[in-house]
């Protein structure tokens, strides 16, 4: 054969492989209003920067007639490519080839890049749209997926992992992504569930839609399990593109620094007066985190799932800062089993990745009851006390208005070697708040008194002199639990110089195979 002959060979097989599963189930994946498997990746990263392997490799099964049905790339695309010019590696699932189920020859197509992109160090994506396993390979489709599954797990805190979810997700097809960062859900699109609603109603005799079991919204508000919830495809895929400018490629870099136009000393006026006179009027935590951080810009994690904590990534001075914040506009800003979690696996992935961690103090406590007590907040609670006193990343905190009880220990206090911890001068630091502790205190004294004005006055001036002692931060500041009480006006300053001072910091834990953290 001439060469002339080889290369448009070669150019025939490329065509093939980009059809996938053929032209009118491409059709049908845009009448649905999804992009396919090579338009998400051309998406996805910059241009012209994709090396794609395996393009040529196709399924071994020869039961059920599958000998005649061979596709080029076998149902998902994999490669690698650059997004603002850091290399990341990519696999995308192809939802046009049987239904972009997992096939022993697709599994290890995955394993190879991520084998790689670990031994590069640099982050992989999952853009995922599949059936999950392919029922007629059996036993080799079951332990491909495991394959993934182990390397997920030795990636985990080595380099950035993020799921994006496109489609359908059945089966072994949502257990890869629940082992990675992030996961990206698509409205409307796209959905997650062990098993699906046919299955559901044999077992349990329940009916429920698709989306009710497994929607976008559902897992972005209700289970927890994504991340980040996106109108569609395309605003999901710039997310990723987002998520990542934000992180290092791997656990031994430090984060991207990127040029700040926002002065380090901008004042905020506002700030000094915006901490309400009564202590049970709730505000809007996001307004502070907006005012203080780079050029208003603010990527939230989880912002649908327990509003009554905020995570999220943000830099000061163009440096990368974790940011968890109580939300009194929710629930007062309670610490609960969800809100705990949701946080303590955002400080775990900022301690994995070098990412400084900024703490907003403004807590009422851990949520008392028996649905949260026979839920397991003591396991749960624990979850956020372990992920704060573990990380060795610097640590910055500043308690805005109350740190009351456990609450206070657990939001990165400085025994939980917090390295810089601020007040504003609003802060109570105390054991609990001023009525609950007049009420224990003086019980008895109080029950004793049999004048209705006369028990009022007391218990007024029990408070106040309560107050006088917690009700400031002056009480905590004295044994040196603040480092520094400041004037809120002047955060956004205060907070990049303590991270400018805090960014050589190095700090260890003994060592040991791993920790074992209340799961
Ligand atoms: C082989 C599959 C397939 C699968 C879909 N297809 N799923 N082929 N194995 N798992 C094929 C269909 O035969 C069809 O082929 C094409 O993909 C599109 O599927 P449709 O059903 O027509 O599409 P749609 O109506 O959009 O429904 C999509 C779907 C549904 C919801 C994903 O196909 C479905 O429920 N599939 C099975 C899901 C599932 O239970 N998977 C196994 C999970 S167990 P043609 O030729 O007609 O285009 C599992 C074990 C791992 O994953 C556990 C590890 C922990």
């Amino acid at each position: 054969m001439a060469i002339e002959d080889k290369l448009l060979e070669l150019l025939e097989k490329r065509q093939k492989a980009s059809l996938g599963g053929g032209q009118k189930r491409i059709d049908a994946q845009h009448a649905k209003g999804k992009l396919t498997a090579r338009e998400r990746i051309d998406l996805l990263l910059d241009d012209g920067s994709f090396e794609e392997f395996d393009m040529f490799v196709t399924h071994r099964c020869t039961d059920f007639g599958m000998q005649d049905q061979l596709y080029l790339s076998d149902g998902v695309v994999t490669g690698h490519g650059t997004i603002d010019g850091r290399v990341v590696y990519v696999f995308s699932q192809d939802f046009t080839v049987f239904g972009g189920s997992l096939s022993e020859s697709y599994a290890k197509k995955i394993c190879k890049i991520m084998d790689q992109a670990m031994k590069v160090g640099a982050p992989i994506i999952g853009l995922n749209d599949s059936g999950g396993a392919r029922i007629q390979e059996g036993v080799l489709s079951l332990a491909g997926y495991a394959e993934i599954f182990e390397r997920n797990i030795l990636a985990s805190g080595l380099i950035p992992q993020i799921s994006a979810i496109f489609g359908p997700c059945a089966g072994g097809a949502v257990y890869s992504p629940a082992l990675t960062d992030f996961i990206i859900m698509s409205q409307k699109t796209s959905y997650m569930f062990v098993t699906g609603p046919k299955v559901v109603k044999t077992v349990t005799g329940e009916v429920v839609t698709e989306e009710e079991l497994g929607g976008a919204m559902i897992h972005g508000a209700k289970s927890g399990v994504a991340h980040f919830v996106a109108e569609d495809e395309r605003e999901g895929i710039l997310l990723i593109r987002k998520l990542l400018s934000y992180l290092p490629q791997n656990n031994l870099e430090d984060p991207p620094v990127i040029p700040c136009n926002d002065p380090i000393d901008r004042l905020d006026d506002s700030l000094n007066y915006f901490i309400p006179d009564n202590p049970n009027k709730p505000y809007d935590v996001k307004t502070i985190i907006y005012s203080i951080i780079d050029e208003n810009e603010f990527l939230e994690v989880q912002r649908h799932y327990a509003p009554n904590i905020v995570t999220g990534f943000s830099r000061f001075d163009g440096m990368t800062v974790g940011i968890v914040a109580n939300q009194p506009n929710y629930l007062a800003g309670v610490l609960d089993i969800n809100a705990s979690r949701k946080a303590a696996r955002f400080v775990r992935f900022c301690d994995a990745f070098n990412i400084p961690l900024l703490t907003l103090v403004d807590v009422p406590g851990f949520l008392p009851g028996t649905a949260q007590e026979y839920g397991g907040i003591i396991i749960h609670g624990a979850k956020l006390l372990y992920a704060f006193g573990e990380a060795t990343v610097p640590k910055v905190t500043i308690i805005l208005r109350k740190a009351y009880g456990g609450a206070y220990d657990v939001m990165s206090s400085k025994h939980l070697r917090g390295d810089i911890n601020y007040a504003w001068p609003t802060a109570e630091i105390a054991v609990m708040g001023p009525k609950g502790a007049i009420e224990i205190l003086y019980n008895k004294k109080i029950q004793e008194i049999a004048d209705p004005a006369e028990r009022e006055d007391f218990i007024l001036n029990a408070e106040k002199e309560y107050k006088d002692k917690f009700a400031n931060p002056y009480n905590a500041a004295r044994y040196g639990y603040i480092d520094d009480i400041i004037e809120p006006r002047n955060t956004r300053f205060r907070v990049i110089r303590a991270f400018q001072a805090l960014a050589t910091k190095k700090d260890t834990n003994p060592p040991k195979k791993h920790s074992n953290i209340p799961l």
